[in-house]
C-alpha cells in the first residue's frame, strides 16, 4: 500500500483516539500523484465522471486519494480503501472518475479539498495533504466573537506553551460560519490559507490544515488544540492564564526563525 495511504489510515486512527471524529466527522485528502507508478495513473475508470462543482486548471490529471463521504475515520484507520478512494481529475480540469479500488464517492468537503491543491499547486508550494476535523476545543473557541477576531486566539494560543508557535508558526486562520461543503467555504478557505495561514477554523465546524503531509498537518492541529486545553485547565483551576508575553514571544520567533 502506498505510503501516504498507510499514513493517512494512522492519522484516521489518532483523529478517532483524540474523539474529533464522530461517525463520518472529518476528512483527507492527499495528492498521491507524484508517487503513483504508471500502471496505476493509467487505470480506468470505474466510475464517474462526476463534477467537482469548480473549475480548477492545476490539477489537471492529479490523482487523490480522498476519505470517502458518509465514511468513518474509525473504519479508514483498519482499511483505507473501503473507506475512502483513488480520484483522478479529467481533462477538463472541472470533474473527477474513481480509479481505484472500490466505487466509494469521495467527501462531500472535496469541493474546499481539491480547490485548496489547486492553489497550493499554483503557488509552487510542497503541500500535498489537507484534513479537515472536529477538534472539541478549538471549535468551541468559534463560538465566541472575541477569539473569531482576526488573530485573538492565535496569540492566545501561542502563549500558552512555547511549542504552539515553534510547530505552528502561522497560526490560526478564522473563516466565519458558511454551509459545509459549498463552494462559498472553499473560496473562504483559501483566502484565509492565502493571508498566510496553514491551519483555519470553520465557525462553529471544525478546523481545515494543510501540510507536506498528512501527519504534519494533523501534528499543528495537534498543538493548537493542546494549547486551548492548557488555556482551559487554568480557568477550570480558577483562574486566567498569564500567558507568555510579547518579550517571550518576539525572542521565540528569532531564537526559531518563525515567520511572524
Ligand atoms: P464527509 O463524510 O462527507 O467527509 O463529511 C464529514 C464532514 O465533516 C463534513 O464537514
Ligand atoms: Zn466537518
Amino acid at each position: 500500500m502506498l505510503k501516504e495511504i498507510k499514513q493517512t489510515a494512522e492519522v484516521a486512527g489518532y483523529l478517532w483516539e483524540k474523539g474529533w471524529a464522530e461517525r463520518n466527522g472529518g476528512n483527507i485528502t492527499v495528492n498521491i500523484t507524484e508517487s503513483l507508478d504508471s500502471a496505476t495513473k493509467a487505470l480506468p475508470a470505474i466510475a464517474g465522471p462526476f463534477p467537482i462543482g469548480n473549475t480548477l486548471p492545476h490539477l489537471k490529471g492529479c490523482f487523490f486519494y480522498c476519505k470517502g463521504t458518509q465514511k468513518r475515520m474509525r473504519d479508514l484507520a483498519r482499511d483505507p480503501m473501503s473507506a475512502g478512494s483513488i480520484i483522478r481529475i479529467c481533462a477538463d480540469c472541472s470533474s473527477y472518475e474513481i480509479i481505484a479500488e472500490q466505487p466509494v464517492m469521495p467527501t462531500s468537503e472535496l469541493p474546499s479539498h481539491l480547490s485548496v491543491h489547486d492553489y497550493l499547486l499554483a503557488k509552487g508550494s510542497p503541500y500535498r495533504a489537507s484534513l479537515h476535523t472536529h477538534p472539541i476545543e478549538l471549535v468551541a473557541l468559534t463560538h465566541s466573537r472575541k477569539w473569531m477576531e482576526k488573530d485573538v486566539a492565535t496569540r492566545m494560543l501561542w502563549s500558552m506553551i512555547p511549542e504552539t508557535k515553534a510547530f505552528c508558526p502561522r497560526g490560526l486562520g478564522m473563516v466565519p460560519y458558511m454551509l459545509p461543503g459549498s463552494i462559498e467555504l472553499a473560496d473562504a478557505t483559501i483566502k484565509a490559507i492565502d493571508d498566510d495561514y496553514d491551519v483555519v477554523m470553520w465557525e462553529k465546524h471544525g478546523v481545515f490544515a494543510v501540510d507536506t503531509d498528512i501527519m504534519s498537518a494533523f501534528d499543528q492541529v495537534d498543538v493548537l488544540n493542546k494549547a486551548a486545553l492548557i488555556y482551559i485547565a487554568s480557568r477550570n483551576m480558577g483562574f486566567e492564564p498569564e500567558g507568555m508575553t510579547d518579550a517571550q514571544l518576539k525572542e521565540l520567533t528569532t531564537a526559531f526563525n518563525l515567520p511572524k
